[in-house]
């Protein structure tokens, strides 16, 4: 998969730039705040129709203008695919590609891929459980855009059948609680089988990963709020045990929407026992591993982003990441230091706006 050039008009700190993308590794330097972030995830946008940073679209457009625009050719699969992209600052985004409306963004996801690792992404490994939950989400979606609707039906099924609880008003038990159930039961199950693949497709893969740049052993597990097989029945058993808690708290205590990814970095659990520099090693071996599982299934590598990947790495460890980035795929990466530049990458400045290579 190769993005072959992007143009670039009114988004983030950027009002117009237009460029040439190599195949390979493309490194972007250049200081704190002068639009290294906001390059990267302008052409992660432009594949995977959302940022890698923030929920809404309203920060990316450019402050002072009403709409960012972004256009690639991205050759993916044998098919080379114009995409435009309008991102306004209210009211729906326009994607075309091959000039053509795209309803569905997962009609783009399936084939352009790309996966983004960056400084938020420590979270997954020393935050709070939610974060690991959009993880493996996030990883099922990157390696089967198919399924993108799979967490989505399980967070409405969870809301129904919480407002359901909330709302009632005390003697038996709300009526329709036993369909939310059902249903409940019925996309949780989806979910976790969801989830559960992802973390498979991953662990080992990270664990590899972390090894090769750190020599210690990271291990990845998912750990689902229902165990048990199968899923559909232990689930169900679950949430009939825990109805008359459930009933006192209104609220659903049985679900994926509770469920937790193991990380263990050397035996010891990840968060709260790894220090900085093995839990940003750890977040970054899942982007790359996830990289690796993407290719496996569909056949060619995604475009790789690595936004800051080298600062929380000691000297040896920046050299061990640095040693294998040249062969996976068309990777971009920013770095603030231009010391941080692999031998033999292609170099982006970035300065007060414009992108230039010297
Ligand atoms: N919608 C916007 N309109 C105008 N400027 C913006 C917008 N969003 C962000 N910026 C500006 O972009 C700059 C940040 O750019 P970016 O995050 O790409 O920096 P960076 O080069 O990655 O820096 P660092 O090394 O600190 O990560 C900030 O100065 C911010 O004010
Ligand atoms: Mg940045």
């Amino acid at each position: 998969m190769r993005l072959a050039w992007i143009e670039v008009r009114d988004f983030r700190s950027y009002s117009e730039a237009a460029l040439e993308v190599e195949p390979g590794l493309t490194v972007v330097v250049g200081s704190n705040g002068e639009g290294k972030t906001n390059l990267l995830e302008a052409m992660y946008y432009l594949c995977a129709l959302e940022s890698p940073r923030v929920r809404n679209d309203l920060p990316l457009v450019r402050s002072g203008a009403s709409s960012a625009f972004l256009r690639g050719e991205l050759e993916a699969g044998g098919g080379r695919f114009l995409i435009e992209v309008e991102v306004r600052a209210s009211g729906q985004n326009r994607v075309l590609i091959n000039r053509s409306p795209v309803r569905r963004k997962r009609d783009l996801r399936r084939h352009a891929r790309a996966v983004f690792s960056g400084p938020d992404d420590l979270h997954v490994v020393s935050g709070e459980p939610d974060e690991r939950r959009r993880f493996m989400d996030e990883a099922a979606r990157g390696l089967w855009p198919l399924k993108e609707g799979v967490p989505a039906a399980y967070e409405r099924a969870l809301r129904q059948r919480n407002r359901l609880l909330k709302d009632w008003e005390g003697g038996p038990a709300p009526q329709g609680l036993d369909a939310w159930d059902a249903e409940l039961v019925a996309r949780g199950s989806e979910l976790t089988a969801l989830r559960r693949s992802a973390v498979q497709a991953v662990a080992e893969p990270a664990a590899r990963e972390f090894g090769r740049l750190s020599g210690d052993r990271l291990v990845v597990g998912y750990a689902p709020s229902v165990e048990g097989e199968p899923v559909e029945a232990a689930f169900g058993a679950r949430l009939a045990e825990r109805r008359p808690e459930e009933l006192i708290r209104r609220t659903t205590l049985v679900g994926p929407h509770r469920d937790d990814l193991a990380l263990f970095v050397q035996g010891l659990a990840a968060r709260g026992f790894a220090s900085h520099g093995e839990a940003w090693g750890a977040a970054v071996s899942l982007r790359l591993a996830l990289a690796g599982a993407v290719r496996a299934v569909a056949g060619e590598s995604p475009l790789t982003f690595l936004d800051d990947p080298f600062s929380a790495l000691d000297p040896e460890r920046r050299v061990r990441l640095a040693a294998g980035l040249g062969d996976r795929g068309q990777t971009l990466m920013a770095v603030p230091d231009e010391a941080q530049v692999p031998a033999g990458a292609r170099v982006w400045y970035v300065k007060g706006g414009s992108v230039g290579t010297s």
